[in-house]
């Protein structure tokens, strides 16, 4: 599969929705196979990596159906030992299940190629220091029995929010209480929905501190994901005189970070915020000049995701940006550091690889040319930033089956826009 995707013909204008948040859909359907009676879950994102979690979690016993568009019900059981689980292209259901997994039930985890080489050692240490058994890996493939679980302390040595919930989820079934230490903050959409379903989970500093205990089922609605409406926000921020509404997108302040970045980076953007138990709301975003900036430190966790797509705005604005303190990109579904870069020279622009990042040095008048072409070495959101360049440049993306991923209806959001 791959995407032509010619220069918008006009300014991108008008209202949309983008599909549900990807991080809190995984943990929707994981925490409601955990918990007692029937989770009901509306706004569910069905995309692969999410499909991957329902069918892991039918897998160990659960019942998961649809009830309706993006409507579903996850009724929780004693999990029984499961035999292979495919979990794709996502580090999500492979992580949070190891955790999950460790004190209740057997199963062997494995997943695409992709998948196999990206680093579990982080959820595996502190897991097996817990009394998890784990035989294969570093990588998947890896196979988990069940066995008493000991709470422990854990101090974060990679800011990331799948290791987080990955102890968290042990530490739910595992005696006396286990506490996580994390530095930096990451997003935190696993405390906010265990604390509602009722686990004896609290947090002391910087310290999350959970024991074990039962979850109650709830009713989740799944607010649109804030990485998949990055996409637009920089699409309307780099094709001058665009004017885009998107409603319903999470607004929770661990993901927000591209929005601070473009309002730094000179776009207009006006957020219209509900609160609730994940914060959503109303984006509206006017394109304009955009100048060049630095991206590091704790804003990072905050942002991961919407890096490549970052990069292509900064590929259009004045000056240097720079991304710093973001070695973990190298770890995501491709070497994103490596991608971002080879994609931005594929389209003529100047961008550097760092060992922690990537610099970007902008050229707001770059003009289209007819023959670019971008590999996406699979990753859903190569793929689908490098479109979004495309709409100033013109583009050809290759190997676009990858986006059906993390954002199923991209293609047809995209055609309203692109030029025929
Ligand atoms: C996610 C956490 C992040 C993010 C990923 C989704 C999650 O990964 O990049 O797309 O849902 O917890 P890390 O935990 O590896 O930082």
């Amino acid at each position: 599969m791959s995407l032509t995707v010619r220069p918008a013909p006009h300014p991108l204008r008008g209202r949309l929705r983008v599909p549900g948040d990807k991080s809190i859909s995984h943990r929707a359907v994981l925490f409601g196979a955990l918990a007692r009676g029937t989770t009901r879950i509306t706004g569910l994102l069905e995309g692969d990596d999410v499909l991957a979690t329902i069918a892991a979690v039918r897998a160990l016993g659960c019942d998961a159906s649809t009830v309706g568009p993006q409507s579903w019900h996850v009724t929780g059981a004693p999990w029984r030992d499961a035999g292979r689980i495919d979990c794709g292209n996502s580090g999500t259901t492979a992580r949070l299940l190891l955790g999950a997994l460790a004190p209740r039930a057997g199963a062997t985890l494995d997943g695409d190629t992709s998948l196999r080489g990206r680093p579990m050692r982080r959820v595996l240490d502190p897991l097996g220091r817990m009394g998890a058994a784990f035989t294969g890996g570093p990588g998947l493939p890896i196979t988990v029995d069940k066995r008493r679980l000991n709470g422990i302390t854990v101090e974060a040595t990679v800011a990331s929010a799948q290791v987080k919930s990955a102890v968290l989820l042990a530490g739910l079934g595992a005696e006396g209480e286990t506490s996580y230490v994390e530095p930096v903050a990451t997003r935190d959409h696993t405390e906010r929905l265990l604390t509602a379903m009722g686990a004896p989970l609290r947090r002391e500093g910087n310290a999350l501190i959970v024991s074990a205990g039962p979850l109650d089922a709830l009713a989740i609605t799944v607010p649109g994901d804030v990485s998949s409406a990055a996409f637009w926000m920089v699409a309307a921020a780099i094709v001058p005189g665009s004017d885009l509404v998107i409603e319903n997108v999470g607004l929770n302040p661990t993901r927000t970070g591209v929005i601070d970045v473009l309002v730094r980076m000179g776009a207009s953007i006006e957020v219209d915020a509900v609160d609730a138990p994940e914060p959503y709301g109303t984006v509206r975003v006017r394109g304009g000049a955009l100048r060049a900036t630095r991206i590091d430190g704790p804003l990072i966790p905050r942002l991961i995701d919407e890096i490549p797509v970052l990069a292509v705005a900064a590929a259009f604005a004045d000056g240097e940006t720079i991304f710093a303190d973001a070695a973990e990109l190298r770890v995501k579904e491709s070497d994103r550091v490596a991608t971002t870069v080879a994609g931005l020279r594929a389209l003529g622009f100047d961008a550097d690889a760092r060992p922690d990042g990537l610099v970007v040095r902008g050229a707001p008048d770059a003009a289209a040319r007819s023959s670019a072409s971008i590999e996406s070495a699979g990753d859903h959101r190569i793929a689908m930033a490098f479109a979004i360049a495309g709409l100033r440049l013109g583009v050809h993306v290759g190997d676009t089956a990858c986006i059906a991923t993390s954002y199923p209806s991209f293609h047809s959001t995209l055609a309203r826009f692109a030029g025929a």
